[in-house]
């Protein structure tokens, strides 16, 4: 942080998410730092932004932060101020207990309330206006993520000059669920802004699709959408399944420093004869609380023994001030500790929780430390902890368990995949992982490392980004016809 920015309104290149790479955050001690942000969006974007000469339009992850615009590891940043009320209304509120848990199945109850909604439209404006002020004519703007999902509209609005790509992390539900929302239409239409709408998987595009049918009429065909209009544009709403910087997690697993680090981490265990590993934000999404009870069944049934199967579970805090994810915290750590209290011995501790956010490398060790990586999610719109698991195992040893329900797993498909509502199923599918021979864990590791490898973000990035520069092309050629 400190380096000026340049001056607005000149990049050509802009990606605005609500959350920037870097949380400003306050230390007990009032002092101030910067820390690097939780979460798959920032995991996939970074690499891509330090890539490309852009500017990265985002919040710092404290209320009334008013900075000004900053280079952050070769990254421009434009940050984008927001007050308590508005993280409370707009953050807390409307994305992460109306938008999050409606898109994902409705696992925990989505809540609706008039003025989340007002703070969230507010908000968007001023995203929007934010990327007006620093965008060159004719410039890009990718706008990321369910937070900000009427941005595009208000772009087109203001700058029909702008070429506007969308790009959707979490699931777009099925219309039965997505129809509950009393804002259903002003979300399809602020998307509808954008040249191409982009989706983790073909089930979203196809989701959406039908929601443009029921709620607007429109004509879609495959991927096209047909706008009618003044100017009719056609939208691309297809998939583009998200990956990340494969190569660098290879490049750590390699080190010897981060593999004698795995090493260590087994010996810190006990050297039992199989770790197993979770890594998730602590949210209700990822299914933390089957994978434990399908666990302690294991060992109730004497089917594992705590002597040989140690599980440690990394749950990185998210979003502590809202409800749902304090109750959910409380569940899972009365879990653990019931479990722990069950089964342990004063040598071998059944789970080894964590509560924390780790910084790469030693989640690479943790990665290479692990035999079996267990994602339960019962929702997910890519889980890209798989893809790190299988980036760092680079002598095609360890077993991915992987949960259907994730965007991931329309990928690895030589993942052992499993639904976790099926408990019976999760714990044949970790007793499997475990006594599954070398010969067959390579087999699988192989392919799926091979996909993982190939299909990198930076393909990610320029695959969309060929996709949008196409569409507003031949948008531009029907509009001057
Ligand atoms: C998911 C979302 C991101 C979000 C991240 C962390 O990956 O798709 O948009 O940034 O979770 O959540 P948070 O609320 O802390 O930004």
């Amino acid at each position: 942080a400190g380096a000026p920015a340049v001056a607005s309104g000149t990049y050509e290149f802009l990606v605005l998410s609500n959350r920037l790479p870097v949380d400003r955050v306050v230390g007990p001690d009032g002092e101030s730092s910067w820390q690097h942000s939780p979460g798959g969006l920032v995991t996939a974007l970074e690499p891509v932004m330090r890539a490309a000469d852009g500017a990265w339009v985002g919040w710092a992850g404290q209320p009334d932060l008013d900075l000004d615009p900053f280079e952050s590891d070769g990254i421009h940043i434009v940050p984008v101020p927001l007050s308590a009320l508005e993280v409370e209304n707009y953050y807390e509120g409307f994305s992460n207990d109306t938008l999050w848990p409606l898109y994902h199945d409705v696992i925990a109850p989505p809540t609706y309330h008039r003025e989340w909604w007002d703070s969230y439209v507010l908000v968007n404006q001023r995203f929007a206006d934010a990327a007006i002020a620093s965008s060159a004519p004719g410039a890009v703007v990718w706008v990321q993520d369910y937070q900000l999902q009427l941005v595009p509209k208000m772009l087109r609005a203001a700058r029909p000059d702008l070429t506007i790509g969308f790009f959707n992390h979490i699931p777009f539900p099925p219309y039965g669920i997505y129809s509950q929302l009393p804002w259903r239409t002003q979300i399809i239409e602020g998307l509808l802004g954008a040249d191409v709408i982009g989706f983790q998987r073909t089930a979203d595009a196809g989701n959406f699709a039908r929601a443009v049918r029921r709620l607007l009429g429109y004509t879609t065909k495959t991927t096209n959408i047909e706008v009618p209009g003044e100017n009719p544009r056609t939208v691309i709403a297809k998939s583009f399944p998200i990956s990340i910087d494969s190569m660098s997690f290879e490049e750590l697993a390699r080190q010897p420093e981060i593999q004698a680090r795995a090493e260590e981490i087994r010996e810190g265990l006990g050297n039992p004869k199989t770790i197993m590993l979770g890594v998730d934000r602590l949210d209700y999404t990822k299914g933390i609380a089957h994978r434990l009870k399908a666990f302690g069944e294991l060992l109730a049934d004497g089917r594992l023994d705590v002597e040989d199967v140690t599980m440690v579970q990394v749950a990185s805090p998210s979003r502590e001030r809202v409800q749902a994810y304090m109750q959910l915290r409380d569940e899972i750590e009365l879990t653990v500790g019931r479990i722990n209290g069950d089964y342990a011995t004063i040598s071998h501790t059944a789970i080894s929780y964590h509560h924390h956010g780790y910084p790469r490398e030693e989640m690479v060790a943790l990665y290479l430390a692990a035999d079996v990586m267990l994602v339960t999610a019962l929702r997910d719109g890519m889980n890209l902890v798989a893809k790190e698991y299988v980036a760092t195992r680079f002598d095609e040893s360890g077993v991915l368990v992987l949960s259907e329900f994730t965007g991931a797993s329309d990928e690895l498909k030589k993942s052992l995949q499993i639904n976790p509502h099926d408990i019976d199923g999760v714990k044949d599918a970790i007793v499997q992982a475990i006594a599954m021979p070398r010969v067959e864990q390579r087999k699988r590791m192989r392919a799926m490392r091979k996909q993982v490898l190939s299909n990198d973000v930076a393909h990610w990035s320029i695959n969309f980004l060929t996709a949008l520069n196409r569409a507003a092309a031949s948008q531009r050629e029907r509009d001057t016809a």
